[in-house]
């Protein structure tokens, strides 16, 4: 087929079909339409019991075969959500401290914040795809977040630079207290690889609310 002539004028139904039928001919045709059906037409049984086979065999691949049961990775899976949400409101609240603080060590505090954002975000990252590891769904939802999350959150307040630290610190250590349990949990289930995973993700908040605190201890916000 030539060049498409007249790429303004809007293509009639015959134009788009001709196009359509030139990139595509019936002797080849495209596996997005028409391969499937051309394929299950020359062979249908065997077409139907390949299919069933190989999504029963996928099935079986989809689960993870590491030595935990169904109920044990469930019961880690939902400890992990519960801990995505609370990392992931941190992220939102550590993000709009970024954007909203003021005051004489706004850039400071601006920078500061931006590395503790950067640092959460890896972390909520980390712990969706722990829970996807162990064959489970991550929650992906503001509103599942929002449901599931146990710190809170302050909308149409702007403390100051002291308080916004005092808030972070605060929840930071609330995740800290929340991890010795997590870890517990984890061990209860036989997952030493989450215990593993919670015990560094606790040391790094550990991290974060010491450098919060120290910003305190100064006085100097
Ligand atoms: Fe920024």
């Amino acid at each position: 087929m030539g060049a498409i002539s007249g790429r303004d004028q809007p293509m009639s139904e015959e134009m788009i079909d001709a196009t359509l039928a030139d990139s595509f001919p019936a002797s080849d045709p495209p596996s997005w339409t028409l391969g499937r059906d051309t394929f299950q037409e020359k062979e249908p049984a065997a077409a139907t019991i390949k299919t069933s086979k190989t999504n029963s065999q996928e099935r079986s691949m989809m689960k993870p075969n590491i030595a935990l049961s169904q109920e044990q990775c469930e019961g880690v899976v939902k400890i992990l959500n519960l801990l995505l949400s609370d990392e992931y409101l941190l992220y939102t609240k550590t993000r709009n401290y970024h954007w909203n603080v003021t005051g004489p060590q706004f850039n400071d505090l601006h920078k500061f914040f931006e590395e503790q954002y950067t640092e959460l975000n890896e972390v909520v990252d980390a712990v969706a795809e722990r829970a996807r590891s162990l064959g489970g769904w991550a929650f992906g939802t503001l509103k599942e977040f929002s449901q599931h999350a146990r710190l809170s959150e302050h909308p149409d307040q702007y403390p100051s630079a002291r308080q916004m630290i005092a808030n972070l610190l605060a929840d930071h250590e609330t995740i800290v207290r929340q991890l010795r349990i997590d870890l517990e949990a984890a061990e209860k289930h036989h997952d030493m690889g989450t215990n593993d995973f919670l015990t560094g993700l606790m040391e790094k908040h550990e991290k974060m609310a010491w450098m919060l605190r120290a910003f305190l201890q100064g006085e100097s916000v």
